[in-house]
């Protein structure tokens, strides 16, 4: 694809135009002045979320299997017993719809908390503004510094070059990286996240596939570089990379590496010198075989106990277990539940049209209630943003959308979020989501919280024997692990060219969900 600059400006136009659309939408719809403050309030509160509460029915009653499911909840809740109690409680908190615009099957329309307009924050990997026009640098990751930091974010994005005149060729494909800082827009007058220096490559190994085994892609067998790193934190603070590169026995493999053995002085940044380092070199994701020509979008999943297991795909779930000693293949398996399943559709003409779900960011643990409410395996999930994919022709189009699952294995879906929409993006754009990342380094407000609303005081009274840190609950921990009032920084990618980024507080992702019966 080229891009004139004539097409590039009217891009940013129809930009500007969604803009400006998507508020007069929102803003269109509060009628009376309080809920106009109820907006702003929303906008600019990073201290609340607004919830309501769980005693009030959920305005949408779901499908005919949630209802079913919900009825049976209702009919044991009536013999009293206190695990059914509390199931209908986490349904209820799940499904409930905390904003007039929020509606099961319509839309999750997400607003920037860092922006006052709302909208989403551009990211630039162009340290000087401006790229030369054969390289793009898009799928960005940020990873937050901790606090007192001198800046606030470390940046990834993919590197791709593209061969002057012979746009078909395989592209050198690198995973580049920088300090990243909040920069004013040189177009308007909006905050958004630049590299402060030249970004560097990260060195990673390379090698050939095996001969043949890269079919019509035959060209990549000789190194497709490094493409779609998702970058996250594990439970124990180890900063992980999952990568896609030339596979050991099939074409392109999905690998895991500790960026630490990489960025030299990324464990002293993110203060994690003390955490082992149990994935020094690029270590090959397992999968039972028959593995497909080129394996994509694994994630990966940290039970209460913090082992780890691989999550291959969610259309035909699998998963493998691994240790620390090594890799134990333990197939554990839980079936696609309906609320997933029923989003694939089938196309008269598939050869010209057709669509895809697939697994799109790593995961994130969360307990459904605000601090300093107890973490247990009954009221904490995990997270993490799935796509359904669509093509025809050129014309690619996504619906992203949250995915809960139980937080101990084999992590059942419990519960699907309708389209996500960020705010600004446009929606003839392809927009998706690359990471989520617990932002607590910035926007927690736990202190000021504790020390001052007297409810916050009540609060902890009522729960003093709580378990609430990482030394006495291992559901909890800095890095993995938040609760609906802390905020989750998502990470996104517009057309395969520009980034973007979102924060948001984790139960305004958590909101208006459609549950999903086993
Ligand atoms: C990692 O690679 C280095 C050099 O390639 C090798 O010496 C070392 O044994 C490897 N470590 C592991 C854990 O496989
Ligand atoms: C997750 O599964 C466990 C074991 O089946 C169960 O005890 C727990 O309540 C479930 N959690 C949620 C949030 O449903």
């Amino acid at each position: 694809m080229t891009y004139s600059l004539r097409k590039r400006k009217n891009k940013w136009m129809a930009v500007m135009v969604a803009i400006c659309l998507v508020f007069f939408l929102v803003v269109g719809s509060y009628t009376s002045k309080s809920h106009v403050r109820t907006l702003a309030v929303s906008i600019v509160d990073n201290g609340r979320h607004h919830r309501q509460s769980v005693l009030e029915e959920p305005k949408w009653k779901g499908s005919p299997e949630t209802r079913a499911v919900d009825d049976d909840i209702r009919e044991e809740y009536l013999n009293g017993s206190p695990l059914v109690r509390h199931r209908k409680t986490v349904a209820k908190q799940l499904q409930s719809c905390s904003q007039p615009f929020h509606k099961p099957g319509g839309a999750t329309v997400l607003i920037n908390a860092v922006n006052p307009e709302g909208t989403i924050s551009r990211l630039s990997f162009a340290p000087l503004g401006f790229m030369p026009s054969d390289v793009y640098r898009f799928n960005p990751n940020l990873i937050p510094s901790p606090p007192g930091s001198q800046y606030p974010y470390i940046g990834f994005a993919r590197e791709s070059i593209k061969p002057i005149k012979d746009a078909v060729s395989v592209r050198q494909h690198n995973v580049i990286y920088c300090d990243m800082d909040w920069a004013k827009s040189d177009t308007f007058d909006q905050q958004m996240l630049r590299c402060v220096n030249e970004p560097k490559t990260l060195d990673l190994p390379s090698w050939r596939s095996p001969k043949g085994s890269c079919g019509l892609w035959s060209k990549s067998e000789s190194g497709v570089g490094h493409i779609d790193s998702r970058i996250f934190m594990s439970p124990r603070g180890e900063p992980l990379m999952i990568v896609g590169t030339n596979g050991i026995a099939n074409c392109v493999h999905q690998f895991v590496v500790d960026l630490r053995t990489i960025v030299p002085d990324l464990e002293s940044k993110l203060k994690v010198e003390n955490v082992p380092i149990r994935f020094a070199n690029l270590t090959a994701l397992p999968r039972e075989s028959p593995l497909a020509e080129i394996e994509k979008n694994y994630q990966l999943l940290f039970d209460e106990k913090d082992d780890i297991f691989v999550h291959h795909e969610i259309g035909d779930r699998s998963f493998t277990a691994m240790s620390d000693v090594g890799m134990r293949n333990l197939g554990v398996y839980a079936p696609t539940p309906e609320c997933i399943s029923a989003l694939r559709k089938t196309f008269a003409h598939p050869d010209s049209q057709r669509m895809t779900i697939h697994q799109a960011t790593n995961s994130l643990r969360v307990t459904l209630c605000e601090y300093p409410c107890e973490p247990s395996l009954d009221n904490t999930v995990l997270i993490s943003i799935m796509h359904v994919k669509y093509e025809r022709f050129l014309d690619v189009y996504y619906r992203r959308h949250l995915v809960v699952m139980n937080a101990t294995a084999p992590f059942h879906i419990l519960a699907r979020s309708s389209n996500l929409i960020y705010a600004g993006t446009d929606e003839r754009h392809m927009v998706y989501s690359v990471a989520l990342e617990w932002d607590h380094s910035h926007y927690r407000r736990r202190r000021e919280l504790l020390d001052n609303p007297p409810n916050a005081v009540e609060k902890r009274e009522e729960s003093s024997a709580a378990k609430l840190t990482p030394g006495t609950n291992n559901l909890v921990n800095d890095y993995y692990h938040g609760w609906l009032d802390d905020t989750v920084l998502i990470s996104l990618g517009l057309n395969d060219r520009e980034s973007a980024s979102i924060h948001v507080k984790a139960g305004r992702l958590l909101d208006c969900l459609e549950l999903c019966p086993k």
